[in-house]
């Protein structure tokens, strides 16, 4: 496939398995979106405030989420706490919830109630393999904990083995990878262990995180050469890598008018999620990372859409379809709340992107 010739493409919904939809106002404006960006199906984060620690607390979002917007399937996530023991598992499986958000304490938004040590819910664990709930890892380690030298991600690879090798039944997401050598530890561990890959880890490195608010999010984008291997892990066809855009959004005003280095972490993607992916493999293609004949219908259909499917034990198709044409549209810089006084500013603005519509049935 010549994507960048390519004008008009046709595929089957984006299934975006880690979005970060909020609350209140803000997730008013900020749902609709998903279906904007192409996405049928969404497994929705638990960093609320306060933190989803209840299965009525994760049913009474999924209900606010579904009022708010018609047409996405939102699969649901309790956060990982000390209240959840073995019998809340037991009754998250029966209410349909599918999985556990692990944050490590204090390691990004809305974390503070996180996890100190893992040890402790190795119960919990063996309850989620029982009932086949899904483990999803901020895989990250506390800066105070990092030895120099190493990523904070890199530094929790050996954890991820560790749980692999204790729970081999239990099925985990190491969520939003960013480093070449998460890839190789995913790919070392068995079919039960998979990754996401977001669209912005493919097109941002350390260079613009470090000194953009809208570039700023956790974990940290890395090197060029970890930007590369994520893009090399999209294309290569493996189910282990799937889509989950971990779009996150801030009021513009708190990315803007914090200090240097302050802002909170977090880079909104969704109304553009599947195009944005589209762009960074072309951004790719251009420098020589990947060559065109990388990019084929399958490998976007199985990254974007079917992996994630699989890997949640979803059926592997939608029923949905997206068609994606070049209309010279272009990324515009932030969504606003129709009464104006939410504004989130979006990842590449200015860019220009295939425009996106639902092919109608
Ligand atoms: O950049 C991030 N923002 N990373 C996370 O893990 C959380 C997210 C958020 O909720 O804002
Ligand atoms: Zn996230």
């Amino acid at each position: 496939m010549q994507l960048k010739n390519i004008k008009r493409l046709e595929l089957p919904a984006t299934a975006d398995m880690h979005v970060h939809l909020r609350q209140g106002d803000m997730a008013k404006l900020i749902a609709p979106t998903v279906r904007q960006g192409g996405v049928d199906t969404a497994f929705v984060m638990p960093n609320l405030v306060p933190p989803l620690i209840t299965v009525a607390q994760v049913l009474e979002y999924q209900k606010q989420l579904m009022a708010i917007t018609h047409g996405v399937k939102f699969l649901m996530s309790l956060f990982l706490h000390p209240s959840i023991t073995p019998e809340v598992i037991a009754q998250a499986a029966e209410a349909g919830i599918t999985g556990v958000k692990m944050y490590p304490q204090g390691a990004t938004t809305n974390s503070d109630s996180g996890v100190s040590n893992l040890e402790s819910f190795y119960d919990t664990f063996s309850a989620m393999e029982k009932h086949g709930l899904v483990l999803n890892l901020h895989g990250e380690v506390l800066e105070s904990l990092a030895p120099s030298g190493t990523t904070l991600e890199e530094a929790f690879l050996p954890t991820l083995k560790t749980l692999h090798e204790r729970f081999p039944d239990l099925r985990i997401v190491l969520e939003h990878c960013t480093t070449a050598a998460a890839v190789e530890a995913v790919r070392a561990c068995g079919p039960t262990v998979g990754a996401t890959i977001t669209a912005h880890h493919l097109y941002l490195t350390s260079n613009e995180a470090c000194c953009d608010p809208f570039a700023f999010c956790k974990p940290i984008p890395k090197e060029p050469t970890d930007r590369d291997a994520l893009v090399r892990a999209v294309t290569s066809g493996d189910p282990k890598f799937f889509f989950g855009s971990d779009s996150a959004p801030h009021p513009l005003q708190s990315k803007t008018s914090a200090s240097k280095g302050k802002a909170p972490a977090g880079v909104y993607t969704q109304p553009y999620v599947t195009q944005l992916v589209l762009v960074a493999l072309e951004e790719a293609i251009e420098r020589g990372v990947i060559m065109e004949a990388d990019v084929t219908q399958d490998k976007l259909e199985g990254f974007l859409s079917r992996f994630g499917r699989t890997f949640y034990r979803l059926p592997e198709s939608p029923e949905n379809r997206i068609i994606l044409e070049r209309k010279e549209e272009k990324i515009p810089v932030s969504v606003v709340s129709e009464k104006g006084d939410i504004e989130v500013g979006i990842s590449k603005a200015g860019t220009e992107v295939f425009s996106l519509t639902w092919e109608q049935v």
